[in-house]
């Protein structure tokens, strides 16, 4: 399909650089890969696709490839070595601006070894220091530098972080801008990039990469330590480059999937991933082919901050989603998914994070239909659409917190919103015009926008394009612009129903008003149900109602992460004692920072009783976090909040 002579029609209307390629040259990626060139993606210019958390001035000079030769010191926390980047710049430019964050830079060399000269600027907390090359006619430049000890997309863990307690263990988290506090690149969303790398590690340690492995044992290197290698040749966003090290094993799982994981975790990690396979079958027959090669996972040391990260051909996993049932798997669904909705097509800002996590979340509840049917998809639906109330009470409806496209949301924005008002979007068209012609027309929207970032407002001009075709009835009825650039929900918003939501109502309202906790069927539920009713009871209980549902219904002994964190928030909240050593136990345990935040938040809002408990289990647990989850939580232990 000829992608970028199309871009090159409508790069009047929304402003699209084709940076130096020229359109034919990128039509056939199997021709470019044999004569050994590769993709360049092309970066857009309109205003709404300027990136106020990069230096990067792309439409000047701009990186098309980084190879990394890095070697991790474990003693010193650092990965040092080199970065090469290949350019392309604009005739007349003379320098290309990269971003970084504590980033050490020793020298900046052209091709040939000459030194070219360079400048760190002004530093601010969030975006770092822009670092400025001279080019002097380079087409590439080779800086060698190592990353801070305190990087903040890198957790280095000591052996009694990790699950097995035996080695070390590295790994990095680059969404949304922490990729440049250890690679100096353009580390915006918008600018793609090939990869390559080299990474040197101590023995026994074995490295992963969100590329194709070419190396998997690694090969032994002159003076100490292995080196792995890695390649992903078709551009994408910076903030998907992403490493982990460690004693880490690998079990496969189908022909082109499989998991990594410390050996004490393995076991447990390959029986809840057991539908991997499975789901990518039924993602492909949503909405086409699978771009990446292979779809590993790894699941990661308790540390890791985040339930999922979908580093292309390698999700990073939290192992809280471990529940020994598959309930929780609907988050493998959701990264997987984002190999279509973030990883092939990309918000080129984050004030456009909805295209990235919306779709997902629409797409990620297609997969669980696909995989477990009807009921249990619309019960993850209406425990998402039910967020999307959250936010609208906590902030009112008017307000602008709740707007799909945000350009005040910094990097973030209210996950009620960027997730689950963006996945009703969707499913909102989807039932306005059908699911078939829905499908057909997401399907032609990867194809068409395979490897581009994406904006709000091209999604709007495609979907008007490409489903509505000038049909004003439809346009109508959908309500596209309230939808995606005013807040609150629009009426024509489909919610979800469940019947067992409808019995699990029944039994909280039963227990609310008196009934005994014996009495409600919890022991049959499904793990959505249980969240429905956790969340749904009376947010105040008196201690011995607390007790008796504790009692009835097991839920401090809960191995399930999402319900043991659900009954805390409830248990915490009213002060009941005999939950503390549970939810100091779960904090401990683990960094998520959906977990971590809310029940130190819960816990500074009561007062004289839970801030001292807060300050004394933050004391142990802090210097566990990575810094995505104390960067939160210091600043709710800091505000009393
Ligand atoms: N891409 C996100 C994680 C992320 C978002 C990291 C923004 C940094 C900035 C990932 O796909 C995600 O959404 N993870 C969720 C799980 C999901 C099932 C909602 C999480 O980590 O809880
Ligand atoms: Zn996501």
């Amino acid at each position: 399909m000829p992608r970028f002579p199309k871009i090159a029609a409508m790069a009047t209307a929304f402003g699209i650089l084709l940076a130096g390629c020229s359109a034919e040259k990128h039509q056939d990626q199997a021709a470019q890969e044999k004569s050994g060139e590769r993709m360049v993606a092309p970066v857009l210019t309109g205003a709404d696709a300027r990136d106020p958390f990069s230096y990067a001035r792309p439409q000047e000079a701009r990186v098309t490839h980084v190879a990394l030769d890095l070697t991790a010191d474990f003693a010193a926390k650092r990965l040092g070595g080199t970065a090469t980047l290949d350019l392309q710049a604009a005739p007349n430019a003379k320098e290309i601006v990269l971003d970084s964050k504590g980033l050490e830079v020793a020298s900046v060399t052209n091709a040939e070894g000459q030194q070219l000269q360079f400048a760190v600027g002004q530093a601010d907390a969030e975006r770092g220091a822009p670092l400025t090359v001279q080019l002097n006619g380079a087409k590439q430049v080779r800086i060698a530098y190592k990353s801070a000890p305190n990087a903040e997309a890198l957790q280095w863990l000591t052996p009694a972080q990790t699950a097995g307690k035996r080695q070390p263990f590295l790994f990095s988290q680059g969404q949304p801008t922490l990729n440049r506090t250890w690679i100096p690149t353009q580390d915006s969303p918008g600018v793609r990039q090939t990869w390559e790398a080299r990474i040197v590690v101590p023995e026994p340690l074995k490295v992963v990469m969100s590329g194709e492995n070419l190396a998997r044992e690694g090969e032994p290197v002159e003076g100490g330590g292995r080196a792995f290698r890695f390649r992903m040749d078709k551009p994408v966003a910076p903030y998907l480059i992403a490493i982990a090290a460690g004693d880490i094993a690998f079990q496969s799982l189908g022909p082109r999937s499989g998991v990594y994981a410390e050996p004490v975790t393995i076991k447990a990690a390959a029986a809840e991933l057991g539908d991997t396979e499975k789901m990518i079958d039924a993602a492909e027959a949503l909405y086409g082919p699978y771009r990446w090669g292979r779809y590993d996972m790894i699941v990661l040391p308790p540390a890791f901050p985040y339930g999922g990260m979908e580093n292309p051909t390698l999700t990073f996993l939290t192992p809280t989603f471990i529940a020994g049932d598959k309930s929780l798997n609907g988050l493998v669904a959701h990264e997987l998914a984002h190999s279509w909705s973030g990883n092939l097509v990309t918000n080129a800002v984050w004030a456009d994070s909805w295209l990235n996590e919306g779709f997902t979340s629409y797409f990620e509840n297609r997969i669980m239909e696909a995989l477990y049917g009807p009921e249990r998809a619309a019960q993850e639906a209406a425990l998402s659409f039910a967020e999307i109330n959250t936010v609208l009470t906590g902030n009112g409806r008017t307000s602008p917190v709740t707007r799909l496209h945000n350009p005040e949301a910094g990097t973030g924005g209210e996950s009620g919103i960027v997730y689950d008002k963006g996945a009703a979007f969707l499913r909102t068209i989807e039932q306005t015009v059908g699911q078939e012609r829905f499908d057909a027309y997401l399907r032609s929207y990867f194809d068409r926008h395979a490897f581009e970032p994406m904006t709000s407002a091209r999604f709007l001009a495609d979907l008007r394009e490409h489903l509505i075709r000038g049909d004003a009835a439809l346009e109508e009825k959908l309500k596209l612009d309230e939808w995606v650039y005013r807040p609150g929900l629009p009426a024509n918003a489909r919610e979800p129903q469940s019947q067992g939501f409808a019995r699990v109502d029944a039994a909280m309202r039963a227990f609310a008003g008196g009934g005994p906790a014996s009495a409600v069927p919890y022991a049959g539920w499904t793990t959505a149900e249980r969240l429905r009713f956790l969340n749904g009871l009376p947010r105040e209980l008196p201690q011995p109602r607390l007790a008796e549902l504790d009692q009835a219904l097991r839920l401090s002994q809960s191995g399930n992460a999402e319900t043991l964190f659900a009954w805390l928030q409830l248990a915490l909240a009213n002060r009941y004692e005999p939950a503390v050593p549970v939810a100091e136990r779960f904090l401990l345990a683990m960094g998520r920072r959906k977990f971590v935040a809310p029940l130190f938040e819960t816990l500074m809002a009561e007062g004289e009783w839970g801030r001292p408990i807060a300050e004394r289990i933050y004391a142990r647990a802090r210097p566990t976090y990575h810094s995505v989850t104390t960067g939160t939580v210091d600043e709710t232990l800091k505000g009393g909040a």
